[in-house]
């Protein structure tokens, strides 16, 4: 359908980039790009209409997101047509605009493209070799200003490179260094550099990125104060480990991974370095928040754990419930006492679950008065409850009357 209406438009239209790649990789991706040759918001917009979706333009960069009712969303990029007057009285030429679309991409590995218009429908175009690298399984740049022209994508280098075991080329490896040696991170935005490492955390297992980062000596990009200390890459793989554990145990319920290893790296940066960091990274007030603030509360329980325990049910549920999950991961990852791995297992598993059946209406049944006091005698049930002294409602009932 797509390429029948932009053939009734006069346009060429491929899928490209990821979609296709990992096409040939047979991995799963639901994110679908599109290239119009031609005027890709004119098509997205009659797309769009003829299939009762909606669509964000942004005609500063030709690009549209056409969204089907079903949340499904396709990308749809414009590669002008470009046409040169020829010398003399010769016809206009037309370059192929699709292939400097393409050349104008981070790795060969995103190059590759299926035609959609009905002439030639499903043909695989590839001009840069792509097929052969992702044979070969090898990360490699287009032209060697790739890195200068945007800094990120050494980093999309090093995530395609752990995501599919493949191996940053050769030369592609030198263009890396000769891009830290320039020094041409220092004018990238914080956000873009944050986006990219946030994906890279995001990945199944970020771990050889990270390490392939520290030793590529790009980690000071973020902060030079992000240290590989002795016990980092036990901690990493211990947040790996408690990530499985809870995937294991809480399927349900969705929590932010990269946060975990985040905050595993910078588990021994202080707060100015970590106010530095959320800086750089221009983070968002509540991930500034995260490494800057909720990051010391964690390391106050886990002081205590370390002198409190074994603790009562009730106190372990006091010190932890102000903790969200990431945190008590973390938490988890970076200490090597396995008693309070366990207590902090005990309290995810078994008492964050627990609540009161009685609540502010039986006290007011009871005849108390609203105010203050009901909070205390609901909190201290509680903890009653907790410490296993109360079996069923009407034991709660009867302790805080
Ligand atoms: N791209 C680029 N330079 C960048 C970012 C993206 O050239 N700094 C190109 C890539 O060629 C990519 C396309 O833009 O194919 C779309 O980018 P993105 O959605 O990030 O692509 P994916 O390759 O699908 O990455 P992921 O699988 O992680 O989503």
């Amino acid at each position: 359908k797509i390429g029948e209406v932009a053939d009734s438009m006069g346009f060429g239209v491929y899928v490209v980039g990821g979609f296709v790649r990992d096409l040939l990789l047979r991995r799963k991706n639901d994110d679908v790009d599109i290239v119009i040759e031609g005027e890709g918001i004119t098509f997205a917009k009659a797309f769009a209409e003829m299939m009762g979706a909606r669509i964000n333009t942004y005609s500063k960069f030709g690009t549209s997101v056409i969204i089907f009712p079903d949340g499904f969303k396709v990308d749809v990029a414009t590669a002008r047509m470009e046409y040169y007057t020829a010398p003399a009285a010769l016809p206009e030429v037309e370059t192929s605009s699709i292939k400097l679309d393409l050349y104008r991409r981070d790795f060969t590995i995103n190059t590759l493209a299926i035609r959609l218009s009905p002439e030639g429908f499903g043909t695989l175009t590839d001009f840069f070799n792509a097929q052969r690298d992702i044979k070969e399984k090898r990360i490699r740049i287009l032209h060697n200003l790739s890195f200068v022209e945007d800094p990120t994508r050494v980093f999309r280098a090093i995530k395609f490179e752990q995501r599919f075991g493949f191996t940053i080329g050769k030369v592609t490896r030198e263009m890396i260094k000769n891009a830290i040696h320039l020094d041409v991170f220092r004018e990238l935005g914080g956000l873009r550099v944050f986006n990219e490492f946030r994906q890279i955390l995001e990945e199944e297992n970020p771990i050889p990125a990270i390490l392939r980062i520290f030793d590529l000596g790009l980690m000071k990009i973020i902060h030079p104060g992000i240290e590989k200390h002795n016990d980092l890459i036990d901690q990493l793989d211990e947040a790996k480990k408690v990530l499985a554990w809870h995937d294991l145990m809480y399927t349900d319920e969705p929590i932010e991974r990269w946060v975990i290893y985040f905050l595993t790296l910078l588990s021994q940066c202080d707060r100015e370095i970590s106010e530095e960091v959320a800086k750089r990274l221009m983070l968002a007030p509540k991930h500034k928040k995260l490494i800057t603030g909720d990051r010391f509360h964690a390391r106050n329980a886990y002081t205590w754990l370390t002198y409190s325990l074994p603790a009562t049910n009730s106190d372990l549920h006091r010190k932890l419930s102000p903790l969200r999950a990431e945190l008590l991961l973390y938490i988890m990852a970076v200490s090597a006492n396995e008693e309070i791995k366990k207590a902090i297992s005990h309290y995810m598993s078994q008492l964050r679950h627990i609540s009161l059946s009685i609540m502010g209406r039986d006290l007011k049944e009871m005849g108390l008065k609203p105010g203050p006091l009901y909070s205390r005698i609901l909190e201290e049930t509680l903890a009653a409850k907790l410490d296993g002294t109360l079996d069923d409602r009407d034991d709660e009932l009867a302790f805080a009357a």
